[in-house]
C-alpha cells in the first residue's frame, strides 16, 4: 500500500482547491473532472470535504484503509472523508469539544451514504469490549430500520431519505460510544397514500410483501402480490439493484439487535399490514331521502380483516368512516360524510398511522440506544436531511424540505464565509471584504414571525371563516408581493403577470439552490394535519396495546378542543433547536454533489456539477479562503513543521513560536507580501509559496534522512561494538573466575594430601610412644606382682601347709557337687514313667548316689503319675494290671489287647430300650455286657449269644430277644480255658453235680477274650464264699459236653484258611480250632 506523505504528495490534480492555481469555476470543475474519473470522489476546500457520488462501489472503505488514515493528520494523506471523521473524533476525544458533521446536498448526491461511512469508521475506531461493540452495533443498526420505514425511492434517488435525521452519538472521556439519540424531522407521509409517477412508497411494504414467509403473510392476512394493494404504485414497484426480500431479512435482523421484542416487531408488522388494507378499503355514494349524500364501504373484507388484524371493533370503523362528530364546548354535532371526505379520512388514517407508528420507532431505538451511565459525555452530531429536490410537481412537502436545506446552507454560511473573514479581523489581518451571497432573506421570507409564509399559513388555518388555499395564497401575493425571492402571477408584482410558466394556483420562491414552483392545493390540510376525532378515538378503542398508544388523543376520558399546534409551526420549532445545538458544537462539512441525473457511475454532466457548485457557493468558500491568504496555521505547527529548513530555527528553537516564524521566513527570503503574521497564525498568501516551502521541505528531509541514516547506523555499529566488548568482558571474566577455581582445587587437594601424609607418621610415631610407655608399665606391674607375691607367699607359707589342704579339698568337692546337681537339675528327663533316659554318670565317687538318684527320681515321676489318675481310671488300670499278670507272655492275643481300653459294657444294656427285659431279669450290676459266640457242642459252629457276667452269676441271653437261656452262679464256675494262641476262645467249666453242669461246659469266642477272664478272674478274687477261679492257659484241654468229655485243640491254621479262626468237630472227642498263623 503506499503511503502518502503529504496533501501535496502524488495528488491527481488538486487534493484541495485552495491551492488550485489559477483558481475560476472551469478549473475548479475541471479539477474535479479529473479527479473524479480517476475515482477520486473526495476534494477539500480546507477542511470542507466535497464528496462526488460515484454510483459505484469502491474499494476505499476497507478496514485497511480505516487503519490507515487512523491518527494521522488532516492533510496528511490524500482526501477522504475518513480524514473528515478521525479529525472530528480525535477532536472530539482529545480537546473535548463536541463536534457535529454537517452532510449537505441535493437529493441523491450522497448524504445517507456519508452519514453511515462516518458512523461505521468512528465505530472502528473507537474503543473495544464486549459492551461498547453491543452499543456500537445497535447504533449501525438503526440505521437499516429507519430506512426501510423512512426511505423510498423517487425520480431522483432510488434510496431517498423522505425524513431528517439527527443523530447525537455520546462518548465518554475515553471516546468509547456510550449511546445515541435520534432527532427526526417530519417524514412526508403523503407518500402513504399517493405516490407520483416512477416513485414508491416506503421501502418496508414492498420488503414485508416480498421477503415475508407466507406465514407471516397469512397471518397479517395480506397477499404477496403488490398489484392488490391500492396504497402501492405499480409502475416502479420494483427497483433495480434493490433486493427487497433480503433487505426485509436484514431489517428484521436489525431490529432484533436493536432490541425490539418480537411482539413489538409483530405490532410493528401489524400496523403496516393495517395500513395497505386501509388503502383498499372503497366507498360508493348513495343517497339519503332527506337528500343529503351518504358513502357506504362497498366491500367490506378489507375492513373486516383490518379491525381484526387491530383488535378493533368493526362497527365503531365503520361508523367513523360515514359520520364527523364536531365538538364545540358543550354540543356535539353528527354530520355524514359524502364519498370524498370518507376518502380523505380514510387516507388522513393511514398517514397518521404510519407517521405515528415511524415516530414510535424512533422513540422505541432510542429507548434502546440512550446511555445508561448519568456522566458527563462528549456529543458527536450527524446530520442527515432530505436534500433539497425540485419535482414536476412540489407540494407542501418540498416546501418544508427546502426550507429546512435553506437552513442548512445558511448556517454554513455564517460558520464558513462570515466566520473566515471574521478570522481576519480578529487576527489583525488587513482585509477587504468579499461578497457572497447569503441566503438568509430567503429563510426570512419562509420563517419571519409576521409576515414569513410558515407564519401565513397558520394564520390562514387558524382563522374563521371560509379558509382554502387559494385563499392562502391571496394573502401570500399581498403580503411577499414585494420580496425579491418570491414570485406570484397574482402578485401586484407586474413583472409575472404574463409569466405562463407560473400558473395562478402556484408561487415560486428563488431558494439558494434554484427555482422551485409550489402549488398551494393541499398546503392548508397538509399544515392542519386534522385527523377526524370519530377516527382517532376509534384507534383508542382498539385492542392492540401499540394502536392505543399512536392515539392518545382518542381516549374520551382526555378530550381537547385546544387545536393542535400545525405541522409547519412544528418543524419550524424542531429546526430553529436544530440551528441551535449545531451552533454550539464544533462543525465539519460533507457537501455532497451529484454528478449526474442518471444515477450512473463514471458520467460527469458538467451542467448540473456547475449548478451545484454554484449554489452550494463553494467558488466563493475557496476564494474566501485565497483571497488574501490560501493556507493559515498557528505558528506552533508551523514551526515545527518547517524549522528544518533554517539553521538558526533546527533542530530546537528557543523562543516563541511567533518570532521562530519570523526568523524563518527572513531566512528562506520569502518576499514580505507573500505572508502577513496574524496574532496567533501565519496566513500565506499564495499557494506557491507554500509549495515552495513544502518543496524545501522535502529537500531538507532528504538530507535529513541521510544524516540520520549515517548517525543511526553509526550509532548501531557503535552499539554492536560495544555489545561485543562488554561480552568479552564478561567470558573473559568468567573464564578466569573458572581457571583460578581449578588452580585452588589442585592446591587444595596436594594440600589435603601432603597434610595426611604428615599428620600419619606423626599419629605413628605417637602411637609407637605409647606402646612401648604401656609395654613399661605392664613389665614393672607384673615384676611388682610377682615380687609381692613371692613376699606374701614368704610370709604366709607357715600357715598355708596347716590349714590350705583340707578346704581347698572341702571347697573342690563343694563345688563339684554344686557343679553335678545344677547339670543334673538341667539335663532332667521327662516325666514318662517308662522313660528310662537318665543324664550319664560324671563323677565315679557320685556313682551311689546318682543311682539313688535315679530312683528316687522315678518313684516320684511314677507317683505324680498316678496322683492324677482318678477311681475308674484306677479301677480300670488294676484290670488291666490283672489281665497282665494273668496273660502275660502266657497267650499271643495279650499284647493286641493291651492298648485296648475295657470298657465292660458293650451293649449299654442299661440304656437300650430292647434289652430292658434282661437288664430288669439279672439283679445285680452288670460287669460286662457284650456279644459272645457259643459254639455249638455238636458241630462247633457259632451262635450269637449276650454275655452277661455279675458279681453272682453268669448269664447268658438270645441276642435277638434278650431272653436269659442260661445262668450259671459263680460258685458252679471252676474255671477257664484259653489257648495260648491269639484266639479268642474259652471254656468255662462247670462243677461237675451242680446244676448248671446239666448240659455240659460252655465253649465260647469272645473278641474281648482278655477282658472278659480278667473280669472273671477279680469277681472270684473278691468273693469269700468260694475258691479261686483257675486259669488254664494250654492249646489242648478237655471239656466236659453232657456226658462226654471232648478235647479241644488249638492247631496252627493253613494259610488257606484265610486269616479267621475256625472251629470244626473232628470226631466225638476232638474238636479243632485252627488259628491263623499270624495271629
Ligand atoms: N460513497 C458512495 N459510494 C458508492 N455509492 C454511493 C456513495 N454515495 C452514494 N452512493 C449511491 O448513491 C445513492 C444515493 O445516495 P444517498 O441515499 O446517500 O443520497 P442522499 O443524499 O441521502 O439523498 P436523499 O436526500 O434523497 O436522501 C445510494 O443509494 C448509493 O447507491
Ligand atoms: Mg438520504
Amino acid at each position: 500500500m503506499e503511503v502518502k506523505t503529504s496533501l501535496l504528495d502524488n495528488m491527481i490534480g488538486v487534493g484541495d482547491m485552495v491551492l488550485l492555481e489559477p483558481l475560476s469555476e472551469d478549473s475548479f470543475l475541471e479539477n474535479l473532472k479529473k479527479r473524479f474519473d480517476h475515482s477520486e470522489i473526495y476534494t477539500y476546500i480546507g477542511s470542507v470535504v466535497i464528496s462526488m457520488n460515484p454510483y459505484r462501489s469502491l474499494p476505499i472503505y476497507t478496514p485497511d484503509k480505516v487503519e490507515e488514515y487512523r491518527n494521522r493528520n488532516f492533510y496528511e494523506l490524500s482526501p477522504h472523508i475518513y480524514a473528515l471523521a478521525d479529525e472530528a473524533y480525535r477532536s472530539l476525544r482529545d480537546q473535548d469539544k463536541d463536534q457535529c458533521i454537517l452532510i449537505t446536498g441535493e437529493s441523491g448526491a450522497g448524504k445517507t451514504e456519508a452519514s453511515k461511512l462516518v458512523m461505521s469508521y468512528v465505530a472502528a475506531v473507537c474503543g473495544k469490549g464486549q459492551e461498547v461493540n453491543k452499543v456500537k452495533e445497535q447504533l449501525l443498526q438503526s440505521n437499516p430500520v429507519l430506512e426501510a420505514f423512512g426511505n423510498a425511492k423517487t425520480v431522483r434517488n432510488d434510496n431517498s431519505s423522505r425524513f431528517g435525521k439527527y443523530m447525537d452519538i455520546e462518548f465518554d472521556f475515553k471516546g468509547d460510544p456510550l449511546g445515541g439519540v435520534i432527532s427526526n424531522y417530519l417524514l412526508e407521509k403523503s407518500r402513504v397514500v399517493k405516490q407520483p409517477r416512477g416513485e414508491r412508497n416506503f421501502h418496508v411494504f414492498y420488503q414485508l410483501l416480498s421477503g415475508a414467509s407466507d406465514d407471516t403473510l397469512k397471518k397479517l392476512r395480506l397477499h404477496r402480490d403488490v398489484s392488490k394493494y391500492n396504497y402501492l404504485s405499480l409502475d416502479s414497484a420494483v427497483v433495480s439493484g434493490l433486493d427487497d426480500a433480503a433487505n426485509f431479512r436484514t431489517v428484521r435482523n436489525a431490529m432484533q439487535i436493536v432490541g425490539f421484542m418480537e411482539d413489538e416487531v409483530q405490532s410493528v408488522l401489524q400496523l403496516v399490514a393495517a395500513v395497505l388494507k386501509l388503502g383498499n378499503i372503497e366507498f360508493k355514494p348513495e343517497s339519503r331521502c332527506n337528500g343529503t349524500d351518504e358513502s357506504r364501504i362497498k366491500d367490506k373484507n378489507d375492513l373486516k380483516e383490518m379491525c381484526e388484524l387491530l383488535g378493533i371493533e368493526q362497527s365503531v370503523l365503520e361508523r367513523a368512516f360515514s359520520y364527523r362528530t364536531v365538538e364545540a364546548k358543550l354540543e356535539k354535532v353528527s354530520t355524514t360524510l359524502n364519498v370524498a371526505q370518507a376518502y380523505y379520512a380514510r387516507d388522513a388514517l393511514a398517514k397518521n398511522l404510519y407517521s405515528r407508528l415511524f415516530t414510535w420507532l424512533v422513540t422505541r431505538i432510542n429507548e434502546s440506544i440512550k446511555a445508561q451511565t448519568k456522566t458527563r459525555h462528549k456529543v458527536m452530531g450527524v446530520l442527515d436531511i432530505y436534500g433539497f429536490e425540485i419535482f414536476e410537481d412540489n407540494s407542501f412537502e418540498q416546501f418544508i424540505i427546502n426550507y429546512c436545506n435553506e437552513k442548512l446552507q445558511q448556517i454554513f454560511i455564517e460558520l464558513t464565509l462570515r466566520e473566515e473573514q471574521e478570522e481576519y479581523v480578529r487576527e489583525g489581518i488587513e482585509w477587504t471584504n468579499i461578497e457572497y451571497f447569503n441566503n438568509a432573506v430567503i429563510c426570512d421570507l419562509i420563517e419571519n414571525n409576521k409576515n414569513g409564509i410558515l407564519a401565513m399559513l397558520d394564520e390562514e388555518c387558524l382563522r374563521p371563516g371560509t379558509v382554502t388555499d387559494e385563499t392562502f395564497l391571496d394573502k401570500l401575493n399581498t403580503v411577499c408581493a414585494e420580496h425579491q425571492h418570491f414570485e406570484s402571477r397574482l402578485s401586484k408584482n407586474s413583472k409575472f403577470l404574463t409569466d405562463h410558466s407560473l400558473p395562478h394556483n402556484c408561487f415560486r420562491i428563488q431558494h439558494y439552490a434554484g427555482k422551485v414552483l409550489y402549488r398551494v392545493e393541499g398546503f392548508m390540510d397538509k399544515n392542519n394535519d386534522l385527523l377526524y376525532r370519530d377516527l382517532s378515538q376509534a384507534m383508542y378503542k382498539a385492542n392492540h396495546s401499540l394502536i392505543k398508544q399512536l392515539f392518545p388523543e382518542g381516549n374520551p376520558a382526555k378530550v381537547n378542543l385546544k387545536r393542535p399546534p400545525t405541522a409547519g409551526f412544528q418543524f419550524r420549532a424542531s429546526v430553529s433547536t436544530l440551528m441551535k445545538n449545531l451552533q454550539t458544537k464544533n462543525p465539519n462539512y460533507i457537501r455532497c454533489i451529484k454528478p449526474n441525473d442518471k444515477k450512473a457511475p463514471h458520467i460527469f454532466t458538467e451542467s448540473l456539477i456547475r449548478h451545484q457548485v454554484r449554489y452550494l457557493g463553494l467558488m466563493e468558500n475557496v476564494r474566501v479562503r485565497r483571497a488574501g491568504y490560501a493556507f493559515r496555521q498557528t505558528y506552533e505547527p508551523c514551526l515545527e513543521r518547517y524549522k528544518m529548513l533554517c539553521k538558526r530555527t533546527w533542530p530546537h528553537w528557543r523562543g516563541r513560536a511567533r518570532e521562530g516564524v519570523e526568523v524563518l521566513m527572513a531566512d528562506l527570503q520569502v518576499p514580505a507580501e507573500e505572508f502577513s503574521y496574524g496574532r496567533s497564525k501565519i496566513f500565506i498568501r499564495n499557494p506557491r509559496t507554500l509549495f515552495f516551502l513544502e518543496e524545501r521541505r522535502r529537500q531538507c528531509l532528504q538530507d535529513l534522512a541521510t544524516l540520520i541514516q549515517k548517525i543511526y547506523r553509526g550509532w548501531k555499529c557503535r552499539s554492536h561494538f560495544l555489545l561485543l566488548k562488554k561480552s568479552q568482558i564478561v567470558v573473559a571474566a568468567w573464564y578466569r573466575r573458572y581457571a583460578q577455581q581449578k588452580k585452588y582445587q589442585r592446591i587444595k587437594s596436594a594440600t589435603t594430601v601432603v597434610q595426611s601424609y604428615a599428620r600419619g607418621w606423626q599419629a605413628r610415631k605417637l602411637l609407637r610412644e605409647l606402646k612401648y610407655q604401656k609395654r613399661c608399665e605392664e613389665a614393672a606391674t607384673t615384676i611388682a606382682a610377682y615380687w609381692h607375691g613371692t613376699q606374701v607367699r614368704r610370709e604366709y607359707r607357715k600357715f598355708f601347709r596347716a590349714h590350705a589342704g583340707k578346704k581347698i579339698y572341702d571347697f573342690t568337692i563343694q563345688r563339684i557337687m554344686q557343679k553335678y546337681f545344677l547339670g543334673l537339675r538341667n539335663n532332667l528327663p521327662s516325666m514318662s514313667p517308662i522313660d528310662k533316659n537318665w543324664p550319664a554318670r560324671t563323677y565315679l565317687f557320685l556313682d551311689g548316689a546318682h543311682a539313688e538318684l535315679r530312683r528316687i527320681f522315678h518313684l516320684w515321676r511314677c507317683k505324680k503319675y498316678r496322683s492324677q489318675f482318678t477311681e475308674e481310671r484306677k479301677a480300670v488300670y488294676e484290670e488291666k494290671l490283672e489281665a497282665s499278670e494273668i496273660f502275660k507272655d502266657k497267650k499271643a492275643l495279650y499284647p493286641s489287647s493291651v492298648s485296648q481300653p475295657f470298657k465292660g459294657d458293650y451293649l449299654e444294656i442299661s440304656k437300650n430300650p430292647k434289652y430292658q427285659k434282661l437288664n430288669n431279669a439279672v439283679d445285680e450290676k452288670v460287669l460286662l455286657a457284650d456279644v459272645v459266640n457259643k459254639i455249638n457242642r455238636a458241630n462247633g459252629k457259632g451262635t450269637a449269644r449276650i454275655f452277661l457276667p455279675t458279681k453272682k452269676s453268669v448269664v447268658l441271653a438270645d441276642q435277638k430277644t434278650g431272653q436269659v437261656k442260661a445262668s450259671v452262679p459263680l460258685p458252679d464256675l471252676t474255671s477257664v480255658s484259653v489257648s495260648t494262641q491269639s484266639d479268642g476262645f474259652f471254656a468255662l467249666k462247670l462243677k461237675e453235680g451242680s446244676a448248671s453242669a446239666v448240659k455240659g461246659d460252655f465253649l465260647l469266642s469272645s473278641e474281648h477274650l482278655i477282658e472278659i477272664i480278667t473280669k472273671l478272674h477279680r469277681i472270684g478274687a473278691t468273693a469269700t464264699d468260694r475258691e479261686q477261679l483257675s486259669i488254664d492257659i494250654s492249646d489242648e484241654f478237655l471239656v466236659q459236653f453232657k456226658q462226654d468229655k471232648v478235647c479241644v485243640k488249638f492247631v496252627q491254621g493253613a494259610p488257606k484258611n484265610g486269616n479267621s479262626v475256625s472251629c470244626k468237630r473232628k470226631n466225638n472227642r476232638l474238636l479243632e480250632v485252627s488259628v491263623p498263623a499270624t495271629a
